[in-house]
């Protein structure tokens, strides 16, 4: 019988890049950081090439405080926003009615129903807030969940 490798645990130094990446992000200060509906030119280009792929059901990672799930949600048939932190994914429910936001975890996505979103878009670097292993899992994530995936 083959020998089975024991769990891989990730360095210190990983860890204690997660456990600082996860507390700069519980902190409630930075909503107002977030709060507002001004987009980058790479934003504005997003939203009008891919208008029509953004008419379906659209995820978008890490939403904050929603600078662009507001506008996803005017197109979209469902925009729906995930983050990490309940204080982003509270302003964002409250100023964003129109989109559905749950507080999740891009690390670990299996509570998103596989093939239920036709997009799945990530801006304003959101991808980098997690380390390489991270990534893996959460690019797994996004190809269970979705057709398409632009970050
Ligand atoms: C740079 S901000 C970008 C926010 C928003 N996308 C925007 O463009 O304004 C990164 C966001 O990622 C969220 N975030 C950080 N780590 C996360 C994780 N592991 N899972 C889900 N969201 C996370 C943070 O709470 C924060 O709202």
């Amino acid at each position: 019988m083959a020998e089975s490798s024991p769990p891989s645990r990730p360095p210190a130094a990983t860890r204690e890049q997660r456990r600082a990446n996860d507390e700069l992000w519980s902190r409630r200060d930075l909503v107002k950081a977030y709060a507002t509906r001004d987009l980058r030119p790479v934003e504005v280009m997003l939203l009008v090439r891919y208008r029509e792929a953004l008419s379906g059901r659209v995820l978008e990672l890490g939403c904050g405080a929603g600078r662009l799930t507001g506008y996803l949600a005017e197109i979209a048939s469902t925009a729906h926003g995930i983050d990490v932190s309940p204080a982003m994914v509270e302003f964002c429910r409250r100023t964003y009615p129109k989109a559905a936001v749950s507080e999740g975890d891009l690390r670990d996505m299996s509570a998103l129903q596989t093939g239920s979103f036709d997009v799945i878009v990530a801006t304003y670097d959101v991808i980098d807030v997690l380390d390489d292993d991270d990534r893996t899992a959460c690019s797994t994530g996004c190809i269970a969940c979705s057709r398409r995936i632009g970050f």
